[in-house]
């Protein structure tokens, strides 16, 4: 056969490769050692060894086994080379491997060789740009070559676009490869809610497009489970009742369970322990399946408060952009009610705001009855802003005149959008990469939501701008800006519906760990004229069906301190009803060496709230679940899980606020000028907590420690 049509059957007959690997096959190179050993590398573009993985300016690479492969994109597609094996002897049928990288023949490609003479040959797939960098099993038959001499290797002759092979995990196998077939397909006649969906982490993501009486209506990256999954996902059908959906898999190999295991039913799957799951976060807000990461059009609406998110229906990773969509009315208690964005032609989903346009200036309200306004990033070629409304809070239908601001360079995103009343107008904080790499935000002003003029720009921010007005001390008669960004670095200054006026430096927001790309709520009714933030809290989940999760709803305001105005951060009081058991002690003074005042207290779910006057070398370490967390009043820090935060003593005084669910911490020092976010995975076994004095006293005004229940019914 020549090689030409060996290279055509490799895409069409590839395998499932090592994944299942029989008790005598010889894996022949694996590419987990830090040099190559004895194959022989030559020109730049193979490096000095193995890479772990994606190299710098790559796309993410995927579908490689362990923790190293050949990526030949070392110092980029320019390079190029050869990687060359030691002679071997073909002493089974087929061999088998990953691939992928450039698609070039001849250029970019994996050669086996046999008497010299190129024998077989395979590409990656990629020669236009965009693609994707995973890796792929391919295999050959070399039956005719038993008993034969042969070396492998791998060409990089390409140093144009795709100029890269990526290769790993070649294996000599008797056993057949199953095939990889391309377009495989199942179909439904949508009687029931769901579509469950098997899902193994980490397996080869297989474009899956999903039509709708043969309309394409999605399409996703999926990790199917050719056999038995790690978790189930869901596809909310519901809208589809009566129709026929099908589901098409770009490639799948032909004894995959993939597609056949997929069930049509009225229940997820896992419903029955839905929020029970070991690490699920009790009264911190999580996605029921799959993966969370920034709030998005957090908005109070027609009674609710309305939380989306970047959410990933189908993946423990993140991918495959949607609005989740949760509402509440009391901040404490949510109900997820599924995806209020899907991607489309413009692209994933990515972060955006939402305003209730209360004059109907966009003209998308019904009735009388103004319309909530979705401010959203679709996240193509180009990246560009749309809107999307609903008259009821559930059901959202993107703007036919979408998008409504042009791509001003690539990767601008995440508008924020709120009513600028003493110039009535709209204005967006957008985020905005300029050429070297300048990161600004650009305010833009609309009248109507669909129309948008440059205003201006501020330097220094990236992603996820958040622009509100505080009232310093409480006193309305002295607001002032802030501009915060996602890492929650803020600046305070003055804003006259154009231009922002910075008043102080760029500033340092919370003090912890894992809190990102927060953003406040809008239309918060005005007799309440709360500012209340919710961040991303990026608090893994291993092992769960779901992934990551927001921390708890803060109330932002301003303090005057000798530096300047600051921002606090505290817990929202509506957070009391998850207490189930109060503990109370009266004012006392601890010593070093002292028992432990809370030997009665017992649960998994804590809030503890202490107020005390600690001596100059004191240390106060309140242990909870397993988790130290301590003051220490000589250099005034705030110690949690060994990480350090300035906590300045206010009057000489210090007090605390501390959370405790399972897969994170939040503490609040120094009346919420420090915030120190913790993801922390807690040990099960129930601990009790402790208060203990290290070094010196501390004088208590109030001590509570309170059990909590959880948020999930
Ligand atoms: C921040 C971010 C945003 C983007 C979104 C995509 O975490 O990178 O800038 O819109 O996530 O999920």
């Amino acid at each position: 056969m020549n090689t030409t049509v060996q290279l055509v059957l490799c895409f069409l007959t590839a395998v499932l490769g090592s994944m299942t690997r029989a008790a005598d096959d010889i894996v022949f190179a694996d590419f987990e050692g830090k040099d190559y050993g004895s194959w022989k590398a030559a020109g730049e573009a193979f490096g000095p060894g193995p890479a772990r993985g994606t190299l710098p300016k790559q796309m993410r690479v995927e579908g490689f086994q362990g923790k190293g492969l050949v990526n030949s994109f070392y110092k980029g597609d320019r390079t190029t080379g050869t990687l060359t094996s030691p002679e071997f002897k073909i002493e089974r049928r087929f061999i088998s491997f990953l691939i992928g990288g450039g698609g070039w023949e001849g250029k970019t490609c994996m050669n086996l060789l046999v008497g010299g003479k190129v024998v077989r040959t395979a590409t990656g797939p990629n020669v236009k740009p965009g693609g994707s960098e995973a890796l792929a099993p391919c295999s050959w038959d070399v039956g005719e070559f038993a008993g034969k001499t042969a070396r492998i290797q791998i060409v990089d002759a390409a140093s144009g676009g795709w100029g890269h092979i990526n290769a790993d995990q070649i294996v000599l196998t008797d056993r057949k490869p199953p095939a990889l077939l391309s377009d495989q397909r199942r179909e439904f006649k949508i009687e029931k809610r769901y579509l469950n969906i098997p899902i193994k982490n980490g397996a080869p993501k297989r474009k899956v497009s999903v039509f709708v009486d043969g309309k394409p209506e999605v399409t996703l990256d999926i990790e199917l489970a050719n056999a038995e999954p790690d978790w189930w996902a869901f596809m909310d059908a519901g809208a589809w009742r009566g129709k026929t959906v099908a589901l098409v898999a770009d490639r799948l190999p032909e004894d995959s369970a993939g597609l056949k295991q997929i069930e049509q039913a009225d229940e997820i799957k896992g419903a029955e322990n839905l929020y029970h799951e070991p690490l699920r976060p009790q009264f911190h807000f999580s996605s029921k399946r799959g993966w969370n990461n920034d709030p998005n059009g957090m908005v109070f609406y027609r009674g609710e408060y309305h939380l989306f998110y970047q959410h990933n229906p189908y993946g423990w990773p993140w991918g495959n952009m949607h609005w989740g969509h949760a509402v509440s009315r009391d901040l404490v208690h949510w109900e997820e009610i599924g995806d209020a964005l899907a991607p489309d032609d413009l692209g994933p989903m990515f972060s955006g705001s939402a305003v209730v346009d209360w004059k109907n200036t966009s003209g998308l309200g019904k009735d009388g009855q103004p319309p909530q306004v979705l401010i959203y990033t679709a996240a193509g070629h180009p990246m560009v802003q749309c809107i999307a409304s609903s008259t009821d809070g559930r059901n959202f239908a993107k703007f036919s005149g979408n998008p409504v601001v042009k791509e001003i360079t690539g990767g601008n995103r995440d508008p924020k959008v709120f009513w600028h009343e003493p110039t009535k107008k709209w204005v967006m904080a957008l985020y905005v990469t300029l050429p070297e790499k300048k990161h600004t935000i650009h305010f833009l002003g609309s009248p109507d939501l669909k129309d948008w003029t440059a205003l201006s720009q501020t330097e220094g921010f990236y992603e996820c701008p958040d622009f509100f007005e505080l009232p310093v001390d409480g006193d309305a008669t002295k607001k002032k800006w802030v501009l915060t960004a996602a890492n929650s670095d803020y600046m305070v200054g003055r804003f006259d519906g154009t231009r922002f006026t910075p008043e102080t430096e760029k500033l340092k927001g919370h003090r912890g760990r894992g809190f990102y790309a927060a953003q406040t709520f809008s239309d918060i009714p005005a007799k309440d004229a709360r500012r209340i933030q919710i961040g991303w809290l990026q608090a893994p989940s291993p092992g769960m069906p779901f992934n990551q999760a927001m921390s708890l709803p803060l109330e932002l305001k301003l303090f005057s301190t000798a530096e300047g105005p600051r921002l606090t951060w505290t817990p929202v009081k509506e957070l009391e009803k998850l207490r189930a058991k109060s503990h109370r002690f009266g004012a006392r003074t601890l010593k070093e060496g002292g028992a432990n005042p809370f030997a009665q207290v017992d649960g998994e779910l804590f809030e503890v709230r202490a107020e005390f006057e600690p001596s100059a070398d004191a240390t106060v370490t309140f242990n909870v679940r397993g988790v130290e967390i301590a003051y220490d009043a000589a250099k005034q820090e705030l110690i949690v899980n060994n990480h350090r935060a300035p906590a300045p003593l206010r009057n000489g005084r210090q007090r605390l606020i501390l959370y405790a669910d399972r897969t994170a911490f939040e503490v609040f020092a120094s009346d919420g000028l420090t915030y120190v976010p913790m993801p922390v995975i807690l040990k099960a076994e129930a601990k009790l907590p402790g208060l203990s004095i290290k070094s010196g006293a501390a004088k208590f005004i109030a001590l509570e420690a309170h059990e909590l229940r959880p948020a999930w019914k």
